[in-house]
C-alpha cells in the first residue's frame, strides 16, 4: 500500500492543527533526551535495513497486542476484536515506522504525531469510523508499551547492522524516537497548559 492510498493517514494535511511545540520548545525537547544528528543518521540507517522487513516486524507487535487480552480489548468491541479496525491501523502503523526512521521533525510531523496522540485519546475510533471499542487508549499503557516496540525490533537492525556497535547507535536512536513521539502523542492526555 502507498502512502497516498492507506485509509484515515493525514501527514502533510494542512487541515490538521498544529503541534503545540514550535520549533524552539521542539529543540529543547529533543535536547532533553540527548536526541542529537547523529541518531538522525542512525535512524536512517535503520530504515534500509528493517523497511524491508516492516510487515515482519508488525506480525510481532501485533502478536503482542493479540496474546494480551487487556491491550487487545481497545481493538475490540462487545462482538470481539474488529479485524477490518486491526487491519485499517495496521497499514498506518507499517507507515509510522517508516515515517519514524526518516523524519524531519518539522511542523507537518509534528502536526500529525498530535493527531496520533489524540487518535489514541479524545477521537480514537473516529478514522476508522469504529463504534462500540473503548473510547481511549488508557495512558498507562501508552508508556509501558515504548518498552516491547523498543526491545522488539533489536533483532530486525541486527541483521543488518555492521558491528555490536553500530547495532546500538541505532537501537539507541529507535528508542528516542519512540519517546519523542510519545512525548508529542501525551499533548492529547494532558490539561492545558501541563504539556
Ligand atoms: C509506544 C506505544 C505505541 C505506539 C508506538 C503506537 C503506535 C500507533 C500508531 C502508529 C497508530 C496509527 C496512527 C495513525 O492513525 O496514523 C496507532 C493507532 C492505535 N493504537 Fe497505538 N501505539 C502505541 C500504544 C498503544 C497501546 C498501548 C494500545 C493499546 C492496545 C494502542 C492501540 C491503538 C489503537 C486502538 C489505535 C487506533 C486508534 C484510532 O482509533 O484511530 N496503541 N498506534
Amino acid at each position: 500500500m502507498t502512502q497516498a492510498t492507506i485509509p484515515g493517514y493525514r501527514m502533510g494535511d494542512p487541515a490538521l492543527p498544529p503541534s503545540a511545540l514550535d520549533d524552539e520548545a521542539f529543540a529543547k525537547v529533543c535536547a532533553a533526551l540527548l536526541l542529537n544528528e547523529e541518531d538522525r543518521q542512525a535512524l536512517r540507517e535503520a530504515k534500509a535495513i528493517v523497511e524491508p522487513h516492516i510487515e515482519e516486524l508488525l506480525d510481532v507487535w501485533y502478536g503482542f497486542v493479540g496474546s494480551h487480552d487487556f491491550l487487545l480489548q481497545y481493538f475490540s468491541t462487545p462482538e470481539g476484536p474488529n479485524q477490518e479496525y486491526l487491519t485499517r491501523v495496521r497499514a498506518r502503523f507499517g507507515q509510522w515506522v517508516r515515517d519514524t526512521l526518516s523524519a524531519d521533525f518539522g511542523p507537518a510531523w509534528r502536526a500529525y504525531q498530535a493527531e496520533v496522540g489524540r487518535r489514541h485519546a479524545a477521537s480514537k475510533n473516529q478514522t476508522d469510523g469504529v463504534r462500540g471499542a473503548p473510547e481511549v487508549v488508557h495512558f498507562r499503557y501508552m508508556v509501558a508499551l515504548v518498552y516491547p516496540i523498543y526491545a522488539t525490533i533489536r533483532p530486525f537492525l541486527a541483521r543488518g547492522a555492521r558491528d555490536n556497535e553500530h547495532l546500538e547507535r541505532m537501537h539507541q536512536a529507535w528508542l528516542k524516537a519512540v519517546l519523542l513521539n510519545l512525548c508529542l502523542w501525551s499533548e492529547a492526555y494532558v490539561k492545558d497548559g501541563w504539556f
